[in-house]
């Protein structure tokens, strides 16, 4: 039956999937480097105050816009607004899961080149990670294959569909990957010279804060939780009628911060320890860690099971990206599941090859007025403008004209420990389009006239 729409198969079905959707990269790799590049310890307050007065409450948001409507980003505004162009807002969150999946799965090639490389050569002899790291990513070809693996794992699983591919493998990484963490933490504060790395990661200095940190840090509290692209309203849109709302995505909220501090606490100290900087961008987990293995006994062991987890964990939230366009193309246009996961794959694919070859072929090139090469500036766009413009324009949309009541009231259907009220309304309908908004023109300003 075509029009057959699976739902979760068990109660924390969601939880699981919408954990596995946010826990990520973004966690283990994006906050690592933002927290870097933005100054330390005063990104992560800045980061943390944006979890609370917009990550959840903008969650709570789109799993009640799925739930409620059982569609895809755009589906779900074009049933609540009919003959409306509010659907465009659900079309935005198409195109940035579709750019942003673009460049997860190059990173997420990194992630694999891993396993195979510094991991299995360690064995061997002393290696130069950081030689490693730009040797694979500045050659052309290599990234090029180890990201197209990356996508044909992505779609091979979306085209199996939502309970055999996505609930099947989260529930057996996330234990893992807190158990791991919680080694490499233990590992990297006991290096000696660690304290260094824990005081900049923990005591903040907001003497350098200006409106590039705010921007960074709603940018990533949008990423890491998978909010303002429809990914969480695609997956709420799986949730049966008896599930559960606030609670639910205050695990997933708290759940996926407590793996980016966690992932912090192991990343920090080991890099004041071993003598790198902390602002050394999108190569920093993949320069360090490895020092870090390279430096522990087994850590041959514990840095293959680090990037196979990684790897994992960035395959689950591939999966919610790629989920979001195949749902728009089964609900909205009546492609078959198989045949839109693969051709989005492919176009995915090739969208992303710029940002893989701006590490070679097309390293001189940054986009005007941004100074940023192709991954940052992929990233850039994608985080910084398209996630919270998505975020605002849905919350003013519950907010003012689906209403928030209505929003309430379908949020709080079979509601336990936590129930949305005032407190609720407020943030939506006030605090979450007012600090968006406020943030992004200070911040937009600053990074193109700011100096
Ligand atoms: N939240 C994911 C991560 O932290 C990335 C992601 C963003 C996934 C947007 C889906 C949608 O890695
Ligand atoms: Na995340």
């Amino acid at each position: 039956d075509l029009n057959f729409r699976e739902s979760w198969a068990t109660r924390i079905g969601f939880i699981l999937a919408a954990s596995g959707s946010a826990v990520g990269l973004g966690n283990i790799w994006r906050f690592p480097y933002m927290t870097g590049e933005h100054g330390g310890a005063a990104f992560l307050v800045i980061y943390l105050v944006a979890i609370i007065l917009i990550g959840y409450p903008v969650m709570i948001n789109e799993v009640i816009l799925g739930r409620k409507t059982n569609k895809n980003p755009v589906g779900a505004f074009k049933a609540l607004a009919p003959n409306t162009p509010w659907w465009l807002v659900g079309a935005l969150g198409v195109f940035t899961g579709f750019v942003i999946l673009s460049y997860y799965s190059v990173v997420a090639g990194w992630s694999l080149a891993y396993i195979y490389k510094v991991v299995l050569s360690a064995t061997a002899a002393e290696i130069d990670h950081a030689e490693v790291f730009v040797g694979h990513i500045t050659s052309v070809w290599e990234p090029i294959i180890w990201q197209a693996i990356f996508m044909i794992l992505t779609v091979s699983i979306i085209a199996a569909g939502v309970v055999k591919g996505i609930q099947k493998w989260v529930t057996i990484l996330m234990p893992a990957i807190l158990v791991l963490l919680v080694i490499l933490i233990i590992r990297a504060v006991t290096l000696p010279g660690a304290g260094e790395g824990l005081a900049y990661y923990l005591q903040p200095n907001f003497g350098d804060v200006g409106p590039r940190t705010f921007l960074g840090a709603i940018s990533q509290a949008f990423f890491t939780l998978s909010l303002g692209m429809g990914a969480i309203i695609t997956y709420g849109s799986y949730l049966r009628e008896k599930d559960e709302i606030p609670g639910n995505s205050a695990s997933v909220v708290g759940l996926d911060t407590g793996i980016a501090i966690m992932a912090g606490l192991a990343i920090f100290p080991a890099v004041f320890a071993l003598g790198f900087s902390p602002d050394g961008g999108p190569g920093l987990v993949f320069i360090t860690l490895p020092a870090v293995f390279a430096e522990m006994p087994l850590g041959v062991l514990f840095g293959l099971l680090f990037f196979i987890l990684l790897s994992i964990a960035a395959l689950t939230s591939a999966i919610s990206l790629l989920e979001v366009v195949t749902a728009w193309l089964i609900d909205e246009k009546g492609w078959t599941r198989g045949s839109a996961a693969v051709t989005m794959g492919i176009i995915i694919f090739v969208v992303g090859l710029p940002t893989t070859l701006g590490y070679s072929v097309l390293s001189d090139v940054t986009f005007p007025g941004l100074g940023m090469d192709m991954l940052d500036t992929y990233d850039w766009f994608a985080n910084s403008i398209f996630l919270p413009l998505g975020g605002l324009l849905t919350a003013i949309f519950v907010g003012y004209i689906w209403g928030a009541r209505n929003a309430v009231q379908e949020g709080n259907k079979n509601a336990g420990l936590i129930s949305l009220g005032n407190w609720w309304v407020l943030l939506i309908r006030y605090v979450v389009p007012a600090l968006i908004l406020v943030i992004m023109i200070m911040g937009i300003y600053d990074t193109f006239f700011g100096g």
